[in-house]
Order: structure tokens, then sequence, then C-alpha cells
């Protein structure tokens, strides 16, 4: 019989306590299709006086939980400065900027916070910065230790080893050949890509809800910057293992783009569990520009562009799709596409203070109203419609006066197009089968693209599959 006390039921293993303390470890979210981060009209100035200058111009962004978000745009936009005001590093002086607060499980505005507030907010941050600030007396795994100490957890040190194992710096190269391991190394003996990817893993060791990164691939070769950006993704949400696989096998161009090696993969699994880590990362890293899932672009200390990309494809897709839209050329595909676009994913439904700032180019229709109506004429207001989420039922009148059914419609299909192009009434009654909500296209648009081309119309008309318009 074993030495060990026999222990009732209800007296918590060293499992349980462990599993408890995992619930402020995985970020519990935001409200389904709440942001986690809200920027709204910020705006920000240095110096003071004469020498005062703005930076910062009204700038609003929204970001989803999950999210890996690129900030781009020419050195000087006002990146890193916005980047700062968001993680609390700096004042905020003009406009809110609002935080999910995962262990409160509410939204906080920085606004006007306490110094003590703010360290506490910084504190569930993961920040990876262009001067990382390890600390020179102590080593790669004592800098590591000293976020841990922020949240301490039985499993940390197990974390940490997988961590700086994952990111090359443990006894195995990416080709599974030993090496000397770096974590007793002091940052005066580590090369500017290792002391990076320390940074990166006292950043990341506490599993934060929001990482914040400028540059965070700059110094890194290329199989040490695919472990950070694969860290990343996988962090944000579980991805299918046929990714992970392409990873392990890159082509030809394997050299540049670098590979993850197959040791690598269980520590991924472990360090990045069920995901739910958003990202914002200041890069012009390529590599890492096609793993976005928002890309925002910056010029003059404005955002000029906030694309989703897969709204951005959703689109493309869908215009292309459809016969007025396959004839011009791709790149006026793509512009087109462009100007449709809301921000948001086209999972996502939009909430009503959403839809109200695109109601140019998104509405809305609940279930059973009359989108368009047959026999209606068309005028300048007339639109096209792409379906971006929900139903619609075609519908046309008989002879003697009774409806019937035509076709259903879901996402992706588009509707409307025939009236506006003939300039006929429309041809057919469309309504919503469930809640749905259409891009649409103005009829100006049909007209700058008539102007262009004269046989546009009859190109299209050509291509003609029965359509309801
Ligand atoms: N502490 C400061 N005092 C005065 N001006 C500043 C300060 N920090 C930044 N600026 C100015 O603010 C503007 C935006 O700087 P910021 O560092 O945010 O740009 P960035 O987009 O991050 O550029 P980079 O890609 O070069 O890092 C620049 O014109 C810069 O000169
Ligand atoms: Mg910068």
């Amino acid at each position: 019989m074993s030495s060990e006390p026999c222990q009732p039921a209800e007296v918590p293993t060293v499992q349980d306590q462990v599993a408890q303390v995992r619930p402020t470890t995985l970020s519990i979210g935001p409200p389904a299709g709440r942001p986690l981060l809200q920027v709204i009209g910020v705006q920000h100035y240095f110096g003071r006086g004469e020498t005062r200058t703005q930076v910062l111009f009204d700038n609003h962004l929204e970001v989803m939980p999950g999210e890996l978000v690129i900030l781009s745009g020419p050195s000087g936009s006002g990146k890193t400065t916005l980047l700062t005001l968001i993680g609390g590093l700096r004042t905020l002086q003009e406009g809110d900027i609002r935080l999910w607060d995962s262990v409160r499980g509410e939204t906080i505005s920085l606004r006007g916070l306490s110094e003590q507030a703010l360290i506490n907010v910084r504190r569930r941050l993961g920040f990876i910065f262009q001067r990382h600030n390890l600390l020179e007396s102590l080593t790669a795994w004592q800098n590591v230790q000293m976020a841990v100490a922020l949240r301490p957890r039985p499993e940390a040190a197990a974390q940490t080893r997988d961590l700086l194992q994952y990111l090359l710096l443990g006894d195995r190269d990416v080709y599974g050949r030993p090496q000397p391991p770096r974590f007793h190394y002091t940052p005066a003996r580590l090369s500017g890509g290792q002391r990076q990817r320390v940074a990166i893993a006292r950043a990341l060791i506490n599993r934060p809800h929001l990482i914040l990164a400028d540059e965070p691939t700059a110094a890194l070769d290329a199989h040490s910057g695919l472990a950070v950006i694969t860290l990343l993704r996988f962090l944000a949400r579980p991805r299918p293992e046929a990714e992970l696989l392409q990873l392990l096998r890159p082509g030809e161009e394997g050299g540049e783009q670098g590979r993850l090696a197959e040791w690598q993969v269980p520590l991924l699994q472990r360090l990045a569990g069920q995901g739910g880590a958003t990202s914002l990362i200041v890069t012009h890293d390529p590599r890492i520009m096609h793993q976005a899932d928002r890309i925002v672009h910056m010029e003059r200390g404005r955002i000029v562009a906030n694309v989703v990309v897969a709204e951005r494809l959703f689109v493309r897709n869908g215009l292309r799709q459809s016969p007025p839209f396959a004839v011009i050329l791709p790149e006026e595909q793509a512009k087109l596409a462009d100007e449709l676009l809301v921000g948001v994913h086209p999972d996502i439904p939009l909430r009503p203070d959403q839809l109200a700032m695109v109601s140019d180019r998104l509405a809305a229709f609940p279930a059973g109203s009359t989108i368009i109506r047959e026999g209606e004429p068309v005028d300048d207001q007339s639109k096209f419609y792409l379906i971006r989420r929900g139903t619609v039922e075609v519908f046309r009148r008989r002879a003697d006066g009774s409806e019937e059914k035509v076709a259903e419609l879901g996402p992706g299909q588009s509707f409307g197009e025939v009236a506006l192009l003939l300039n006929q009434p429309r041809n057919a009654t469309v309504r919503a089968k469930d809640d749905v909500e259409t891009y649409l296209v103005r009829r100006e648009v049909f007209r700058r693209y008539h102007n262009v081309s004269r046989p546009f119309i009859e190109r299209i008309l050509a291509s003609f599959r029965p359509s309801a318009g």
C-alpha cells in the first residue's frame, strides 16, 4: 500500500489547482461581435508651444478578438506612437482607447486612468518593442522569469523552457542538431536576434490577451522569424494541421521563407493551447503581411486603409462571379471591391452603430422585407446588391398575376444588375428570407464603367446567364 494518505475526492489535486489557475491564463473574450480594442478619434501631439506638432489625426480602429492585425506605413507615419498609446505607455491626449479587460470581464477606457490603473493594464499586455529593454544583469531565463513573477504559477518553468526551446534558444537548432542552449546567457553574450527572441518570450510567457509588437521579426533570420510568426498565428486561434505541414516542408524557396522543425510542433501546440490572443503588429515583413487577418495602413498620422483580408477576398470573389464585373479588368475589380469594404469579417453581422457609418455601401434587411420589387423603375438611387449574409428569394409574376419563386441566393451571390444596365424596370421581386446584409453598388459606378468602355454593355449582355435584376 502506498504511504500517501488516501484523499477524499473533494480535496483538490495538483492538477485541479493547475486547472484553477488556467482560466486567468486563457483570455475570456468580449461578448460576441464586440471588439477587443477600440481606438476612437485619437489625436496626438509632440512638443509644446511653437514646436508643438500634431503626429496623429483622428484615428479610428476596431480589432476583434483573435485577429492578427498588421499596422504598416512609411517611417514617421505614427505607428509606434499609436501602438504606445494603445499599450498605455503614453498618456492619451485626445480621443479614447478602450480595451477589453479579460480579468475584470469588462471594457475599460484608458482615458483618465490613474498611473496605478495604467500599470495594471500594461501588465496584462504583451509588448514586443524595438528597444527590447532586457535586464543586462539577468540571464535569458531570468529575464523571462521576471514576467512570470507578475503571475506566478506552477507550470511556468516548463512553459519557459518550451518557449525558449521553441524559439531556437535551447539545445537544438531547426535541423535538430545540438547547439549550446542560451538559457543562462546574459544579453551581452547574445546576438541581436537572440535578444529579440528572449524579449518575445518575456512578452508571451503570461499568455496576454493582447500582444503589441513593433517590428518583432526585424532582427530575425528566416527560421526564427517563421517560428515567431507561426506562434503569433497559433496564439490567435487554432489552425488546420495542413498549414503546419506546409511549414515543415517549404518548397524550393524554403531557404528564404524559413522552415519549422518537426520537434517544434508539439511545443507550438502546447504553447498556443486554444488560442484567443489578439496581435497588433507593426511590420514591413512580407512574411507576416501574408498571415494577417487585417491590414491597417497609416500615412502621415492617419489610418488611410483598414482592410479585413477575408472580407476583401469575399467581395472580390463575389464581384468576379457577377457578369457586369466579370468583364472588367482585374485591377478595376480590385479597386471597386475595396470601395465596398466595411472592415468587418463577412461572418460577423454588423452592429447598428457600424451600419449607420457605412450605409452608403451596406444595407441590412430584416427577414421578410422586400429589397427590390418587380416593375419598379430604376433611377439614380437604384443599386446592385451583393449578398454578405443571409438568403434572399427571387420571385417573378406569372401571367395570372400570382408569384413564382424562381431562385434562392446566398452569401457571395448578387442580384439587381440587369435593370441598371438596361435601364429597365426591375424584372423580379427579391425578398429577404432571413436577416440579410448586402453590399450596395451604386448606379454611378456602372456609369463610370459605361463611360470607360463602349462595348461594355454588349460584352455583359453576351455573357448573361438568366438572373434577377
Ligand atoms: N518623443 C517625440 N518627440 C517629438 N516627436 C516625436 C517623438 N516621437 C515621435 N515623434 C515624431 O512623431 C512622428 C511619428 O513617429 P513614430 O515613431 O510614431 O513613427 P513610425 O511610424 O513608428 O516610424 P518608423 O517606421 O520609422 O518606426 C514622427 O514624425 C516623429 O518624428
Ligand atoms: Mg516606429
